[in-house]
């Protein structure tokens, strides 16, 4: 960059991410239901109103365009476009048609996710992700959304961070549907790779049979891993079971086409082999280990925020070293051009936020300037909204949104991130402003 800042590479992806149960309103899906159940959700509330995107979306998208940016992620709610097993609405389609011809006429690049996290209640009825029928019901779906939406979708996500969501519901038990044991978590595990390779066959087949382009992933949350104690052989040995079922068993699974040891026996899965054209990567933090002998149903590791570091209000530690790290890591074995598809900070009064997002997309162009194929950033999110079961006590947003008159105001983070996507990069100024960033690649 002319005056001295860190460019990123031309047609650099440079937005933000949302979900549509977190910001539309008026969804009746398995965590309607689930705030419905006291003590579900931390401050009692629930995503009836949310923050009425639904209705405010041609305003929502118009303002974040005027902060110069170029792409848009949002998902598709699969309860409003197949209320009824095998009954698709044409209003809900033609809902979301019209949310990517806004963004197209704004010149922000749509990329479409097709489940995050919620799922109509007519599956969970029958079993949710682990229903046998869920891979040709999420198929079909997927098939259906193509056909509508394919003309002006290129890059599509199946699933948001299928790991985190066979995790909180099948084994924390924090999200529904609220089952708490390790061969269930497995089994969800195995029915959402299930569901991955066949929507990402589908929209393959749709995307070919239109002669269109279709580049599939999914958003996969990656938790860098630290050992408490690095001169610890144990500590060190207890980051590999974790890291190798968080955050490398899917995107091996999709690679060899084969349900992994210890998730499944290496069985072959129809259509999974081969279905990552690009890799989507969710960072938002590292935890760091301790070896923990009494915790096997923890595979044996502590995990706690480097206390060294400072925290977000979620009790996440911030280091952007980390993400340059899990860049390296996931194009060192996995070769796929990466998108970063969320990364954002919990920050109630946005004294983190600017800070956060210029270390965070140096540590981006680095590990592009290094050799990394990045082609994508976007930040964990436009707009405050419906935190899952933290309700709207945690904050994402570039934007405040008042909860009585839902009206948006800008944060003065907003500013700092029209910085970097009019630049393209990070400007000088801001760079110097964060005297750390010296060192933000390297640990
Ligand atoms: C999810 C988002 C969530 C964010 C912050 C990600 O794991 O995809 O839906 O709001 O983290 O917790």
């Amino acid at each position: 960059m002319a005056d001295g800042g860190l460019a990123l590479p031309a047609g650099f992806l440079l937005g933000c991410a949302s979900a549509a149960h977190q910001v539309e309103g008026g969804t009746d899906n398995d965590w309607s239901e689930w705030a419905r159940q006291p003590g579900r959700i931390r401050d009692g509330s629930d995503a009836a109103v949310a923050c009425d995107h639904w209705h405010r979306y041609p305003e929502d998208l118009q303002v974040l365009a005027s902060l110069g940016q170029n792409a848009h992620r949002f998902s598709l709610e699969w309860s409003r476009i197949e209320p009824r097993p095998g009954d698709f609405d044409e209003a809900a389609l033609a809902h979301y048609a019209d949310v990517v011809a806004c963004c197209r006429d704004l010149g922000m690049e749509p990329l479409v996710t097709l489940l995050h996290f919620t799922l109509p209640r007519w599956l969970t009825e029958r079993g949710g992700v682990r229903a046998p029928e869920a891979p040709a019901r999420f198929a079909r779906y997927a098939a259906v959304c193509a056909e509508r939406l394919g003309p002006s979708v290129e890059w599509w996500v199946t699933i948001n961070e299928p790991n985190v969501q066979a995790l909180m519901g099948y084994l924390t038990g924090e999200w529904p549907p609220g089952k708490a044991s390790m061969p269930v978590a497995f089994a969800a595990l195995r029915g959402l790779l299930r569901m991955h390779a066949g929507a990402a066959t589908a929209l393959r087949a749709v995307a070919a049979r239109h002669e269109r382009r279709a580049r599939v992933s999914v958003a996969h949350h990656v938790r860098g891993l630290r050992p408490a104690r690095p001169s610890s052989v144990m500590d060190r040995l207890a980051c590999l079971p974790v890291d190798r079922l968080m955050n490398r068993w899917w995107p091996r699974a999709c690679r060899s086409g084969r349900m992994l040891p210890p998730v499944g026996r290496g069985e072959k899965v129809a259509g999974a082999a081969g279905s990552l054209d690009w890799l989507g990567l969710n960072y938002y933090c590292d935890d760091t280990v301790r070896f923990a002998p009494r915790r096997p149903s923890q595979l044996f590791a502590q995990r706690f925020p480097d206390p060294r570091r400072q925290q977000s209000s979620f009790g996440w530690a911030i280091h952007a070293g980390g993400l340059t790290r899990v860049l390296h890591e996931l194009w060192d074995e996995f070769r796929l051009p990466i998108v970063v598809t969320e990364n954002g900070v919990a920050d109630e009064a946005d004294e983190l936020r600017g800070r956060f997002l210029v270390e965070h997309v140096t540590a981006v162009a680095r590990a592009a300037a290094a050799g990394v194929d990045v082609r994508g950033y976007l930040h964990w999110t436009a707009m405050d909204n419906f935190e899952w079961a933290e309700g709207y006590t945690k904050r994402f947003g570039l934007f405040a949104v008042d909860r009585d008159t839902l009206q948006r105001r800008p944060k003065p983070s907003a500013a700092v991130f029209a910085r970097i996507c009019a630049a393209g990069g990070v400007p000088a100024d801001l760079l110097d402003a964060v005297p750390r960033l010296t060192s933000v690649a390297s640990g």
